[in-house]
């Protein structure tokens, strides 16, 4: 009996080594995921580990993964700018090649089931190679071109290799740490998310309740944008066709807001636009399943964090969560594939502040730390020593 402190102390000191030690770099890891999110599904093929999300990240924040060195994926998706870019109503590629849509927001990507906002893609191990071969973002000339490259690049000396079980970079590799960083940005915990499922019951204020409920109630948002007994996505994973689309196609006339100098804006329509820049076709859904039922859908975006995503819709359109509520009340915009959930709500101007205000309160706690982890990981610049292209010579 009286050893019995004893041996605790004993096996308590056996025991600490082992807690301090960190876990080795290539063991998968069990990521907690915040309040208010559901189970974080990771395919087994590409387990999450230390090494592989390291990698994934240092990948992300690189611009040489660009043709010319000067675009990384984070200078679309900005950290800073909750991982979309906020200057920007549809994105900017090499060279100043205009995108036609909006980059959306990384944050909980994990949880899309078809990727792209018109779903074409089904997992982020391949969905890296979209910009990285695409002539408008990164314009690499080919996948080969990009293996040599990271190849040549002394920073990743050895990195894939630890992370891949001595595989080095490759086709499957890339998209690999890629996705297992995108995985792990999960954010939520927000004033929402306490308030909901921790019971707490003065983390929202009244006006964001009221919001809440006219979100689930009376203006249908929660119709598509998702909240479920345990944790909500605040997506349906679907796709629906709000009007935007079709606008757009049909040539209705829009106004774009233009900022000439800082302070400085001037509205201009559509057709002054278009003698710059023709306007690049977007039928959504229907040119991944050519189903004309599909024309002009759009995967429902998740709102968690959507104080900090502007501009919104697929094509930046609507510069504010305020213009966003404008356009549901007024039912989107009518067309033959409408949704038949969309229908002029009559919010009355309070009512439209309310879901304004809880919209703003579905920021997640972890956005500060999770910028931070970006910067730290930004590789130095100094691009490879010889051209992957006449570098090249095949070794076997
Ligand atoms: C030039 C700007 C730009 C660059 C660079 C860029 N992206 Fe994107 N990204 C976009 C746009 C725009 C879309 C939406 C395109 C669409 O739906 O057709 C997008 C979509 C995505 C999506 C899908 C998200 C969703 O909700 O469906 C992911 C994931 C993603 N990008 C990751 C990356 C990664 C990883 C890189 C670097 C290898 C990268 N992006 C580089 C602009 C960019
Ligand atoms: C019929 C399904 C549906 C309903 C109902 C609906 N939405 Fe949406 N919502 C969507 C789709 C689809 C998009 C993306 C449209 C696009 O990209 O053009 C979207 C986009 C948004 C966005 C922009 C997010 C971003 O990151 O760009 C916000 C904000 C939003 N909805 C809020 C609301 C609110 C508030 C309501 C209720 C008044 C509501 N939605 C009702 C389907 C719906």
């Amino acid at each position: 009996m009286r050893s019995r402190p004893f041996i605790l102390l004993l096996l308590g000191l056996l025991a600490l080594p082992a807690c301090e030690r960190p876990a080795p770099v290539d063991t998968p890891l069990n990521l907690a995921v915040p309040l208010g999110l559901p189970p974080l599904p990771v395919p087994p093929e590409n387990p999450l580990t230390q090494a592989r999300i390291d990698l994934g990240r240092t990948l992300f924040m690189d611009r040489r993964l660009s043709h010319n060195n000067t675009l990384s994926c984070a200078m679309c998706h900005v950290p800073e700018q909750g991982f979309t870019s906020n200057e920007l109503g549809t994105a900017i590629g090499l060279e100043g090649q205009s995108i036609r849509r909006n980059s959306p927001t990384i944050y909980n990507v994990a949880y899309v089931e078809q990727l792209f906002h018109d779903g074409r893609e089904f997992s982020l191990e391949n969905q890296a190679w979209g910009p990285l071969l695409a002539g408008n973002e990164m314009a690499n000339p080919s996948i080969g071109y990009v293996v040599e490259k990271i190849k040549a690049l002394p920073e990743y000396a050895g990195r894939f290799e630890q992370a891949f079980g001595g595989r080095g970079p490759d086709v499957q590799t890339i998209g690999q740490a890629l996705a297992a960083y995108q995985r792990t940005l999960v954010s939520a915990n927000s004033r929402f998310d306490r308030w909901r499922y921790g019971k707490d019951a003065d983390a929202l204020a009244a006006e964001e309740r009221t919001g809440f409920r006219l979100f689930a109630g009376k203006a249908g948002c929660s119709a598509c944008h998702s909240v479920d007994e345990r944790h909500a996505l605040f997506s349906d994973n679907r796709f629906h066709n709000t009007g935007i689309g079709f606008a757009n196609s049909m040539g209705l006339p829009k106004k774009h807001r233009v900022q000439l100098a800082p302070g400085v804006f001037v509205e201009v329509e559509d057709k002054a636009l278009a003698s710059f820049e023709p306007p690049q076709p977007d039928v959504g859904r229907y040119e991944v399943t050519l189903d004309p039922a599909d024309s002009w859908a759009y995967r429902t975006p998740s709102l968690r964090n959507v104080a900090l995503t502007a501009p919104y819709m697929h094509d930046g359109s609507l510069a504010t969560l305020e213009e966003v509520i404008e356009f549901y009340d007024r039912g989107g915009i009518d067309n033959p594939q409408k949704s038949p959930l969309l229908r002029p709500l009559g919010l009355a101007p309070e009512e439209k502040r309310a879901l304004a205000a809880f919209l703003k309160s579905l920021t997640g706690d972890n956005v500060e730390k999770r910028v931070a982890e970006a910067r730290a990981a930004q590789p130095g610049e100094m691009p490879p020593e010889k051209d992957p292209a006449s570098a090249y010579r095949r070794s076997y």
